[in-house]
């Protein structure tokens, strides 16, 4: 079973695309012919080129909105497609979801003619500057240190290229690990952790103090006095990154 199965039922609920990274994306992405989307989810920030979506979970799948491109259930690892099959390839939070990074990549640069566009985060970046992580859930850091990749790494195994920053804006609509950065109380409620995978894959028990010393520090208004300077951002960058490489 993919592990999106269990982890996606309410993914469209929680996350659907911000229009303001999408222009981001899109704009990464240039005037390319066709797109294929890998690790497609729900199909967020497919632009209307987008002619094919991989992705392994069924549930994830069956949330596409009707119109969406086609979508085929395979993994990154070994893409059921052709070499050069699209001008360009995006894959999107999905890295460090799949089981042979190298082989993910090497299948992207397969299957893309010229350009590959990758959403990822920079971990260090991400600890040290997100709040939620740093001062309350350490053990969810923990379990993304395991799984991030070095946004050096991956530009390596795609044999070079730029890497952006991605802003998050403060009311994001795609409910992402910080996405709620100046919305504390979200990170409360169980439906908005349920879409987001570093806290729904760490057990409740391990989170459960960390989210009590929040709840506290909500009600007593020492999370605003502590991060006062947060209020007054429109946007803010921890970490997110978009990596774009021509070939
Ligand atoms: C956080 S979601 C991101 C979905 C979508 N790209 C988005 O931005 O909303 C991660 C996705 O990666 C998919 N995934 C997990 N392992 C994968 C693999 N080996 N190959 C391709 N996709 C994979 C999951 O099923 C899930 O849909």
């Amino acid at each position: 079973m993919a592990t999106y199965d269990a982890l996606g039922t309410t993914y469209a609920r929680t996350r659907q695309p911000d229009s303001r990274i999408a222009a981001q994306i899109h704009a990464a992405l240039g005037n390319v012919t066709d797109v294929i989307n890998v690790g497609a989810g729900t199909g967020s920030y497919e632009p209307p080129r987008t002619v094919l979506a991989i992705e392994p979970s069924q549930v994830m799948i069956a949330q596409r909105p009707q119109r969406s491109a086609p979508a085929v259930q395979a993994v990154a690892e070994n893409l059921p497609l052709r070499d050069n099959a699209a001008d360009a390839v995006m894959a999107l939070l999905t890295v460090h979801h799949w089981t042979d990074l190298t082989a993910g990549i090497s299948e992207l640069r397969r299957v893309a003619r010229s350009r590959i566009v990758i959403l990822t985060w920079d971990q260090h970046i991400f600890r040290e500057r997100f709040w939620l992580v740093r001062d309350y859930l350490p053990e969810a850091a923990a379990f993304d240190d395991a799984r991030a990749i070095p946004t050096d790494h991956l530009l390596d195994l795609l044999g070079g290229g730029r890497q952006e920053p991605v802003w998050v804006p403060h009311d994001c609509t795609d409910g992402f690990g910080a996405a709620y950065w100046r919305r504390p109380h979200a990170y409360l409620d169980p439906q908005v952790r349920a879409g987001i995978s570093m806290l729904a894959q760490t057990s409740e028990d391990t989170i459960t103090p960390g989210l009590t010393q929040l709840a506290d520090d909500l009600r007593t208004n020492r999370w605003h006095t502590r991060h006062a300077e947060l209020l007054a951002l429109e946007t803010i960058d921890v970490g997110y990154r978009l990596l774009v490489t021509d070939h």
